[in-house]
């Protein structure tokens, strides 16, 4: 029994360490991923189930699929990185017919030679149990028979399917998967999971904050304008006084009480937990910060003006694969001069970046977690007078919206500090004549959260500590702007990653040079790739 519980436990500690001599031992024990699911369970409210979908496969065209990534959600609370597969946590123990016990439930692929000589190898059901630690994983197939009965929760929460992903040949798909979901939920023809936020949003206010709720109400009915043709939604905008809300509330209620589906649960249980790290985590995290910053440096080492914005992409996600970054955490964004102006510019295919300025946008995904680093540099190696005035706004803007992100500081405390410096800045240079007209060269926020994804999950309240977010203020003067021409085509966004600690704001990409005379200097040096010469085509 002893024997069982220690190999039982070394199993979960060091499964995922031991997948074959010759690849990656640092990701996410899975014991992290098993910790993550109790603490899922303890934040859902009782009789509740939370049912979770690995991500669609998008087809590319016509046999070739994009390469699959794993929602992150999914992979947070599992580690499973294959598609096709269901998991199920449960607030209390279940008991199946047979009288077994579980608390929650994995359906994955099914191992199948064929397809796994084509498209790669599969976990499988012993797999997950041994790799991943699940006690009670099945082949998705055997999803249908799953022995518990959803309309018998008070909840079922789940995030609503986006409609982008199709049947496959094979039985076991996600087509399948949410089809058996649907029906054994008794999920209706019209669900519609941003009404049924809405709908939450009343039933958990009081009546004294009601006029507020009507309020931020109002702008999302303006935004998902189909939402107003609601009359519970319009009604509740629309009340001229607090008892009306309150008898409009009961009904939303009542409409409530009709069905237990719900996508609010689990979408603030995972902003919760995503957006502060664990120590684990921070370690994948700030590896891809670091190998995004190197990247940096040696492309500052390596440009010149003949570059062209794809070879400089090429240098940055050379560096992320030589260091064993799999992925690039969004599409890298090079822009030279005025195409640094289109904030997620992507096309990056200007032959010569000449003299202008060069934004990079550019993250390694390490293990899942992404880095999201911009660094401006001039392509011949020395800022004009003009780009350096620019800049330096927005790095005493970046400065200020660092030290900014402090714990308790509310989420929008580094965008407007960056604000007040931008505007300030343009107005002394006479680029702009009134402070409401900074918008127009600083069109974006400051931050967002980092992690799994770049835009990372959390709940906007104050800063915690081990949150990490981004500070990236910017300034962008597209040709033909209402200003004097010197100014025209000079874009400039500097963006670092940001730990937030009890004991301040930690620079984590500060290891790729930031100032003007930093980056001037990292210039000079050679680099590697002055030698790499390849042979002219035809
Ligand atoms: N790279 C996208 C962003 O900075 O938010
Ligand atoms: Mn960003
Ligand atoms: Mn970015």
């Amino acid at each position: 029994m002893l024997k069982n519980i220690i190999v039982s436990v070394f199993l979960l500690l060091f499964a995922t360490q031991m997948q074959g001599q010759d690849t990656p031992k640092d990701f996410l024990f899975a014991n992290f991923h098993k910790q993550r699911r109790e603490q899922v369970r303890e934040m859902m409210p009782p009789n509740c189930a939370v049912v979770l979908f690995a991500n669609a496969e998008r087809n590319r065209a016509n046999d070739v699929d994009y390469v699959y990534h794993q929602d992150p959600d999914f992979y947070y609370l599992t580690g499973y990185k294959e598609p096709n597969a269901v998991l199920v946590l449960f607030s209390e123990t279940q008991t199946g017919v047979d009288g077994v016990t579980f608390n929650e439930l994995i359906y994955v692929q099914e191992r199948d030679p064929k397809a796994e000589q084509w498209n790669g190898k599969r976990l499988g059901v012993a797999g997950t149990k041994e790799q991943l630690g699940f006690e009670m994983a099945f082949n998705g197939s055997e999803f249908s028979s799953i022995p518990v009965d959803f309309t018998s929760f008070d909840k079922v929460s789940f995030f609503d399917f986006k409609n982008d992903y199709r049947d496959k040949d094979g039985k076991e798909d996600l087509f399948d998967l949410i089809k058996t979901f649907k029906m054994k939920s008794n999920y209706p023809a019209d669900y519609d999971a941003k009404k049924q936020q809405l709908y939450t949003m009343i039933t958990s206010t009081s009546v004294e904050n009601s006029a507020n709720v009507a309020q931020t109400l109002g702008r999302y009915l303006n935004y998902y304008s189909d939402l107003k043709e609601d009359k519970l939604l319009s009604g509740y905008v629309n009340a001229a006084d607090e008892s009306l809300r309150d008898e409009i509330k009961e009904k939303v209620l009542m409409v409530q009480k009709s069905s237990n589906l719900d996508s609010s649960i689990i979408s603030e249980i995972m902003s919760t937990l995503r957006e502060t790290k664990t120590e684990e985590e921070m370690v994948l995290l700030k590896k891809a910060i670091e190998i995004s910053a190197v990247g940096q440096i040696e492309v500052m080492k390596a440009m010149h003006p003949n570059m062209s914005e794809t070879e400089i992409q090429g240098v940055h996600e050379y560096v992320y694969k030589k260091y064993g970054a799999e992925y690039e955490g969004y599409p890298s964004i090079v822009g030279g001069g005025n195409n640094g102006c289109i904030l997620h510019y992507i096309e990056n295919n200007k032959t010569k970046v000449g003299d202008d300025l060069v934004l990079m946008d550019l993250g390694a995904e390490y293990h899942g977690y992404t880095a999201d680093v911009t660094r401006t540099i001039p392509a011949n190696g020395k800022f004009t007078t003009a780009q350096k005035q620019i800049y330096d706004i927005v790095y005493d803007a970046q400065e200020a919206g660092i030290r900014a992100s402090v714990v308790g500081a509310p989420f929008q405390a580094p965008g407007k500090a960056s604000s007040e410096v931008v505007t300030n800045g343009l107005l002394k240079l006479g680029i702009i004549k009134e402070a409401s007209e900074a918008r127009t060269y600083f069109p974006h926020g400051t931050s967002h959260y980092l992690g799994l994804d770049v835009h990372d999950k959390g709940t906007y309240g104050p800063f915690k500590p081990n949150t990490v977010i981004t500070v990236e203020p910017g300034i962008y003067i597209p040709e033909g702007s209402d200003c004097d021409k010197k100014w025209w085509g000079i874009a400039v966004r500097i963006e670092d990653d940001i730990l937030i600690t009890a004991d301040g704001p930690v620079n984590l990409s500060a290891m790729a040079p930031r100032t003007t005379a930093a980056i001037e200097e990292m210039m000079k040096q050679p680099s590697p790739l002055d030698d790499f010469k390849l042979p002219a085509l035809d």
